[in-house]
């Protein structure tokens, strides 16, 4: 949530950190703003644009005239004020000669505002940000120099923070902190670049410099310099990231959410390259950093993540129990950490995330490494804080996913807990030839994605249907509720109406009150040993007058129990599941585009959840 940018150089920084602000659009976009220094001018020693809405709305407020070669800037996804111009980063000081862009959240706001009031500090916003550029002003003006304000301002704070800060009187440089939300720096030519994700920087540099919590860094045109609380100087070099502008452009699609749903047989083909092992009919995952003897030890998998992220995570305990026959559950990381948890030395932790950067998943992880136990990865962005901090993991290898609906990163975190359950599976009880099975299912996955996605014309259409009901329901039994977890989650994150999710079992227990004409249902029905009993269900539902999407196999006789019905090819029993919810994708997207909905900028929402 909230993304920042930082330039000092030679260029004029105003495009640089638009350009930037507009790549980490997707982090929020609530307001946005920019301030830039200029020495030269003595009038205006620094500008602050800032604009409620969009990276664009920002563009069309900024004057034709901006000059000046160093800046900050800022994309807001609002947690403290209603989103407004008055509330948009940057903030600056009382004495205007401090400017502050801040991703994170300042838990003591409350009482550090209380105490700038009282001492004539004029507050200007309703942010927990705006304390920062008061308390760094203070330091200054009480004679510290720049790097040591900023690192003497943050001792008053709590919370988190990736903080970016600009003075005025010291406009050949920007300092900048970390604290619990991402932050880098981009490496260039005779020019530097901050940054809360590399996709910011990324048409300028693949050179960066990833921060650690606890890391101050003063940025100049020639270099940087990081320190921390106790520390003049630290160690921290550059390292190459793999991100090209174009994995960053729409391609041709309308939208990035269609752009990454149509990715998925190639990248998933891509993931599994290097990973398949004929000979011992497993997975190759190095990555774990267990060693088969050691993979043996865990007695329970517990699969910790959040959202869409949590509802992959139960397919993921599902395949484990499947393959491996290891009690296995998830549950969402932001209960599991606040909840002080048991953590047992025999259970493996396994945490996933597309943005390896979500708060409530980070804090899992630290609060199993506190407590002794070992939690290895599924995520997506490499060298993201995730990443970094567990004991092990498998990188998923989807690409940048822009959109904030979530599809291509949970398809490889499907096929990543597919891995993990058949190398787990292999060094228990799971024979050669059923890991071979595995394994063939598996490489079937890619083509068979794209069988479904030549399916799109008809889920365009089922889906313009489905969008003019107000409410609806998605259902699955098993293996397949997860699958109508995600599918609900999906329509209502972009389509803003109301879908939920049940048991297909639980519907006589309550929810079937609900049916009626107005209320259609897309159903799981694969092809499996529970077809009957989900027939049976669709026909109650039918029988009360609701429509009923299936989602099947070809070949399954349905009869009257469907008004309509969308095929995925089958696959393994086990892996069913990661086809079924292609169709979920389409359905939710092209509801959304029917009722003219922002696809890829859903409201309230952000794409990395880096608050609690
Ligand atoms: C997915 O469509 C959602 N935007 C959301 O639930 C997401 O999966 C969740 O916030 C977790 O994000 P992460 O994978 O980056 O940790």
């Amino acid at each position: 949530m909230c993304g920042i940018v930082g330039y000092v150089g030679p260029q004029q920084a105003a495009p640089v950190l638009v350009e930037g602000l507009t790549r980490l659009e997707y982090r929020g976009y609530d307001s946005a703003g920019i301030a830039v220094l200029n020495p030269r001018s003595s009038a205006h020693p620094s500008r602050v644009v800032r604009a409620k809405g969009r990276v664009r709305d920002l563009e069309a407020a900024l004057p034709a005239r901006l000059a000046g070669t160093v800046g900050i800037g800022h994309t807001r996804w609002a947690t403290h004020g209603e989103p407004s111009e008055r509330n948009a980063h940057p903030h600056t000081s009382f004495d205007g000669r401090v400017h502050v862009v801040h991703n994170g959240i300042i838990d003591n706001f409350h009482a550090l505002r209380s105490r700038l009031a009282a001492d004539g500090v004029e507050l200007t916003s309703d942010t927990d940000t705006e304390v920062v550029a008061h308390l760094v002003a203070r330091e200054l003006a009480a004679g510290l120099g720049f790097e040591d304000a900023v690192r003497a301002a943050v001792t008053s704070i709590d919370g988190t923070y990736a903080l970016a800060v600009a003075d005025v009187q010291n406009p050949d440089r920007v300092v900048v902190a970390r604290n619990g939300s991402p932050l880098l720096l981009g490496v260039g030519d005779g020019e530097m670049f901050v940054a809360s994700d590399a996709a910011a920087i990324v048409r300028h540099t693949s050179q960066v410099v990833l921060l650690d919590d606890g890391d101050f860094a003063s940025v100049t045109a020639d270099g940087f310099r990081t320190f921390t609380a106790d520390e003049e100087h630290t160690a921290r070099s550059a390292v190459t990231i793999d991100l090209t502008v174009e994995e960053l452009e729409l391609g041709g699609h309308a939208h990035f959410m269609h752009k990454e749903i149509h990715e998925q047989p190639e990248s998933v083909e891509r993931m599994l390259s290097g990973r398949l092992d004929d000979r011992f009919g497993t997975a190759k995952l190095d990555g774990l950093n267990l060693d088969p003897r050691e993979l043996r030890r865990f007695s329970r998998v517990k699969i910790l993540g959040c959202g869409s992220a949590y509802y992959v995570g139960q397919l993921g305990a599902s395949m484990i129990e499947d393959l491996a026959r290891v009690p296995a559950d998830a549950e969402p990381a932001s209960e599991f950490r606040y909840r002080n948890p048991i953590i047992e030395p025999s259970t493996l932790y396994v945490v996933v995330s597309q943005s390896g950067e979500t708060a409530d998943t980070l804090f899992a992880v630290r609060e199993v490494q506190r407590k002794g136990g070992t939690v290895v990865g599924l995520v997506n962005a490499v060298g993201s804080s995730i990443a970094r901090e567990v004991d092990g993991g498998i990188y998923l290898h989807a690409g940048p996913e822009v959109a904030v609906a979530s599809t291509k990163a949970l398809t490889h975190m499907s096929v990543g807990f597919a891995l993990l359950a058949l190398a787990l599976g292999r060094v228990r009880d799971l024979s050669f030839a059923d890991g071979k099975r595995i394994i063939a299912g598996l490489r079937a996955i890619p083509e068979q994605i794209a069988q479904v996605l030549a399916g799109e014309e008809d889920l365009a259409s089922a889906a313009k249907e489905l969008a003019e009901a107000p409410s609806l329901f998605f259902i699955g039994r098993v293996r397949g509720y997860p699958v109508a977890r995600e599918g609900a989650q999906k329509f209502k994150e972009i389509t803003y109406r109301h879908a939920e999710a049940y048991p297909t079992s639980e519907l006589k227990h309550g929810p079937l009150a609900l049916i009626s004409p107005e209320l259609p249902t897309v159903a799981i029905m694969p092809a499996d040993d529970l077809l009957e009993r989900n027939i049976t269900a669709a026909q109650e539902i039918r029988a009360r007058g609701g429509a009923v999407v299936a989602i099947t196999h070809p070949g399954v006789e349905l009869g009257d129990a469907a008004t309509r019905r969308i095929e995925v090819p089958r696959n393994e029993v086990e892996l069913d599941p990661i086809l079924l919810t292609i169709p979920t994708q389409l359905l939710g997207y092209h509801a959304a585009v029917a009722l003219g909905e922002d696809v890829d900028r859903p409201r309230n929402l952000a794409k990395s959840v880096t608050v609690e």
